[in-house]
C-alpha cells in the first residue's frame, strides 16, 4: 500500500527546508496541552494504548533507565513511575505548556526527571533499558535521524515501545467516533459539553492534517514504519496496526 503522501515519502523526510513557514504548518501543542487530556480521558482507542502499555511493562525485567520521548501531558511516564518505582525515568518534552502539564500531573513521583528539550537536541549515548515514544515521532523534523536517535539512546537489548500516526488523520471521522462513544457514555449534554471544552483539540487536529498533507508531517503505511524502524539496528518483536488504523505500534529491541 503507497504512503497517502505520495511516492516522495517512501524515503521519509519530512519537508523541514523553512523553520519558519513550517512552524505555521504544525500543531500548537501549548494550545493543544491545555484540552489534550480531557479527550484523551473519554477516547476508549487512547485509552486501550495506555492499557496496552501498561500490559507490556508487566512483561518486561524492571528497567533502570527509562526514556519517554515527546511525553506530552506525561500519562505513559505516570503508568511507567507506577509500575517501576525504582527506576530513574527522564521525561522529554520540549513544549513548555505540555511539560508544565506533566510536571504537575505527576508531582507525587520522586523518579522523574523533566527535560524540555527536542529529542534531537539529546546527546545522552547507551544508557536506556526502555524507550517510550508515542504519537510524537510524525512530528519530528527528519524521522529517519529521529529513529537513529531513539537507537542511540538505548543500551544494546534494550527495548522501545513505538507508536506513531502513520495514516492521514480523518477529523471528520474522528469526530464522530469520539461524539458518539461519548454520547454512550455522558448522554447528549455531557457530549456536546466534553466537545465544547475540547474544541482546541478538533483545530490542532485539523493543523496536524494539514502538516501531514504538506509532508510536514511524516505518514507511512505500516510495512515501511517497520522497514524503516529495522533498518536503524531494531529487532522487531511485535507489530500491530492500532488506533482505529491510523497508528503502528512497534515492540522492539535494540540490536547491538
Ligand atoms: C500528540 S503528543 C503525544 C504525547 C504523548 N506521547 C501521548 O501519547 O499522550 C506529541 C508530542 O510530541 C512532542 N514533540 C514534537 N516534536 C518533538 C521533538 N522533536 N522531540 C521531542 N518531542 C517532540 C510535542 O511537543 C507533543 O507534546
Amino acid at each position: 500500500m503507497p504512503s497517502q503522501a505520495g511516492a516522495e515519502m517512501s524515503s521519509p523526510r519530512n519537508n523541514y527546508n523553512s523553520k519558519a513557514v513550517n512552524r505555521l504548518m504544525c500543531a500548537d501543542w501549548s494550545a493543544y496541552s491545555a484540552s489534550y487530556d480531557l479527550l484523551s480521558e473519554h477516547n476508549p482507542e487512547y485509552q486501550a494504548l495506555l492499557q496496552d502499555f501498561e500490559a507490556f511493562l508487566a512483561t518486561i525485567e524492571a528497567p533502570q533507565v527509562i526514556y519517554d520521548i515527546g511525553g506530552g501531558t506525561g500519562n505513559y511516564t505516570e503508568i511507567a513511575a507506577r509500575a517501576y518505582p525504582d527506576s530513574e525515568i527522564r521525561f522529554v518534552e520540549p513544549d513548555t505548556n505540555m511539560n508544565r502539564s506533566a510536571q504537575s500531573k505527576l508531582a507525587a513521583y520522586g523518579n522523574i526527571n523533566y527535560d524540555n528539550r527536542a529529542l534531537e537536541d539529546i546527546d545522552a549515548t547507551g544508557s536506556a533499558d526502555l524507550v517510550i515514544c508515542v504519537h510524537a515521532l510524525y512530528a519530528m523534523p527528519a524521522p529517519e535521524q529521529r529513529l537513529a536517535d531513539l537507537r542511540r539512546l538505548l543500551r544494546p537489548g534494550g527495548l522501545l515501545y513505538l507508536i506513531d500516526i502513520g495514516r492521514y488523520m480523518n477529523v471528520p471521522d474522528w469526530r464522530s467516533y469520539l461524539f458518539s462513544s461519548l454520547k454512550k457514555e455522558l448522554g447528549l449534554v455531557g457530549a456536546l459539553r466534553v466537545f465544547w471544552q475540547g474544541r482546541e483539540i478538533a483545530k490542532q487536529n485539523k493543523s496536524i492534517l494539514k502538516a501531514q498533507k504538506k509532508g510536514v508531517y511524516w505518514t507511512h503505511t505500516e510495512a515501511e514504519f517497520a522497514s524503516l524502524v529495522a533498518q536503524n539496528g531494531f529487532e522487531i518483536m511485535r507489530q500491530q496496526s492500532v488506533y482505529r488504523d491510523h497508528s503502528d505500534l512497534l515492540v522492539c529491541r535494540a540490536i547491538s
